[in-house]
């Protein structure tokens, strides 16, 4: 009776495992470290006391991966892995394709061989494309946001092939925060393209000054609005994502967000009292493909698994920064 994290070292899934750990489940972690870092099982050991099962595997190879579900007893999966950078995805689709495709073909496969009948994927609003007055899936503006369609098409096939199959999608918004302990938190290798891991690395002198792309949108004060989401309260989500799944409801499909637009000089505000700190910036073009605002209606998750965001951007402010103020080079030892 084990639940299978695939991607359980990265930002989501390491917060998402030490919350599954704290309710007593059994909890394997797969992951290739292609954009997580050994460290993070250490310092889930020290919030939690406790070392989940690990397998450093390519969800991709179908052979690993069968190993592994002959030794463990998989009743569940939550599957994270994948690669999410939008720009990157646009040089190279193919690789999107064939990592987050092709790991989702591999699990539905394992999933009918070992009588696996639960699982929960990792989407993102980014299916929802460029939003119109009312948000409609498709048109997505680039590949990484197609492969997520796509998977979500491939578990609505499954689904109706496999009638005792439960299946949670969940659209996440946009993930910030950190762990309160400071011990776990967003890592990413490189120049930022998220907004508040940029923000962090100007706090800690990493970076001189935030670029804003763009004050021209049709918003309160011209810069994009985003729906924030504390990443802790995106972790339980998959806790009651879980639940739900015992009910066996078939397929679900629920957008987590707080349902609260907040703008990127917002957002700064909030960084800058949080923590009394100032965060230069400069004003600069927009960024391709950003849309005006995206936030979400989340109603369905809380009336249909009483899930809702409890904390707030003040919260997820206060906990990025002790996040890197503590490990100013992420999981990197100095
Ligand atoms: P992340 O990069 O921190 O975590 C993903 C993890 O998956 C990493 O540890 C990586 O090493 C691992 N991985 C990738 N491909 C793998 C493979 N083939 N085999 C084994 N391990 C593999 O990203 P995250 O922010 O934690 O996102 C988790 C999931 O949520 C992703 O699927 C992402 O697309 C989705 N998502 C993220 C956001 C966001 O803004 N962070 C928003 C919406 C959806
Ligand atoms: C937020 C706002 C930017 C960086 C992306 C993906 C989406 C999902 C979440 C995975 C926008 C502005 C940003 C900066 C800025 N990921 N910004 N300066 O674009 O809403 O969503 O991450 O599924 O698919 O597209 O998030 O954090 O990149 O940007 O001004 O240095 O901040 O223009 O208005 P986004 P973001």
């Amino acid at each position: 009776m084990a639940i299978l994290v695939t991607g359980g070292t990265g930002y989501i899934g390491s917060h998402t495992v030490v919350e599954l750990l704290k309710k007593d489940y059994d909890v394997v972690i797969v992951d290739n470290y292609c954009n997580s870092k050994p460290e993070v099982l250490n310092r889930i050991y020290q919030i939690t006391h406790k070392r989940p099962r690990f397998y450093e595997i390519d969800c991709c190879n179908e052979v690993k991966m069968r190993e592994l579900f002959k030794k463990e007893n998989i009743t569940d999966i939550i599957h994270f892995a994948g690669l999410k950078s939008v720009a990157e995805s646009v040089q190279k689709p193919q690789l999107y394709i064939d990592n987050n495709i092709g790991s989702s073909k591999v699990l539905l496969k394992l999933m009918t061989e070992f009588g696996v009948h639960n699982i929960v994927f990792s989407s993102s609003a980014t299916v929802y494309g460029v939003p119109d007055h009312v948000p409609k899936v498709g048109g997505c503006t680039n590949p990484y946001g197609q492969t997520k369609l796509d998977i979500e098409y491939l578990l609505k096939d499954y689904a109706k092939e496999h009638k005792d199959a439960n299946i949670a999608i969940l659209r996440y918004f946009n993930p910030i925060g950190a762990h309160e302990s400071g011990l776990i938190g967003e890592d990413p290798q490189g120049i930022p393209n998220n907004l508040m891991p940029y923000i962090t690395q100007v706090a800690v002198g990493k970076r001189p000054f935030l670029n804003v792309y763009g004050n021209d949108y049709k918003t309160h004060d011209g810069t994009g609005v985003r729906d924030y989401i504390h990443v802790v309260d995106l972790a339980m989500g998959h806790l009651a994502a879980l639940k739900k799944l015992e009910e066996k409801p078939g397929l679900v499909i629920y957008n987590l967000g707080t349902g609260k637009g907040t703008s990127v000089l917002d957002l700064v505000k909030a960084f800058e009292k949080a923590n009394d700190l100032t965060i230069p910036y400069e004003i600069k073009e927009r960024r391709p493909g950003d849309v005006d605002e995206n936030y979400a209606d989340a109603s369905k998750a809380y009336k249909e698994m009483k899930w809702k965001a409890k904390l707030d951007i003040v919260d997820a402010c206060r906990d990025s920064w002790r996040w890197q103020k503590n490990n100013p080079r992420g999981y990197d030892k100095d």
